[in-house]
């Protein structure tokens, strides 16, 4: 793994930004952007980061894996999902999104799709319990789901098209932007 000189470049600056000895600080941003440039992280990846840092892998590697943000395994190249399993969504119907992800996706949790365009996990609180039951796409809430609703969700995202996030019961505060 090397990053990109673009990517390199501002990884260097984000490291300046810490007093001298305290580089591993930068660590979160630095593993976010390699696993912006490659999809996910992997051990190469976290280990050019940690070396970059003046860290062991083990360290490096701690982070990566405290952080459900982080993807240690590859993910589908249109979307990767993640469904809230927590409390609130879990009363209101996470399982039925789950077992949408089970019967469209894969059967169990981080397996690509057989087209290998999609991946799914259960997460932990998204802090969106007001709107449950919801998942997050890429950088994206979907709020107030139902395995109907969540289906059509998938079916833009496999047409090419990205569906409006937020509630999806017509329930808006405000004006969609
Ligand atoms: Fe699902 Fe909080 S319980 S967002």
């Amino acid at each position: 793994f090397a990053f990109t000189p673009a990517n390199q470049k501002w990884a260097e600056a984000q490291m300046t930004k810490y007093p001298e000895g305290r580089q591993a600080s930068a660590i979160i941003p630095l593993l976010w952007r390699a696993q912006e440039q490659e999809g996910w992280l992997s051990r190469p990846a976290i280990e050019h980061v940690s070396e970059m840092l003046g860290m062991a892998y083990i360290r490096g590697l701690e982070v990566a894996t405290f952080y459900f943000m982080f993807q240690l395994q590859p993910v589908g190249s249109v979307a990767h999902i993640q469904v809230c399993g927590t409390t609130s969504c879990m009363i209101c119907g996470a399982e039925d999104l789950m077992a949408v992800c089970k019967e469209r996706i894969a059967p169990n949790a981080h397996e690509l799709s057989a087209d290998g365009k999609f991946s799914w996990e259960e997460v932990e609180c998204l802090g969106s319990c007001a709107n449950a039951p919801m998942a997050q796409i890429g950088k994206d809430y979907y709020e107030d789901l139902t395995a109907e609703s969540f289906g059509k969700i998938l079916d833009e995202l496999a047409a090419g098209r990205v569906p409006l996030p937020g509630p999806q019961n017509g329930r808006y505060t405000s004006e969609p932007k």
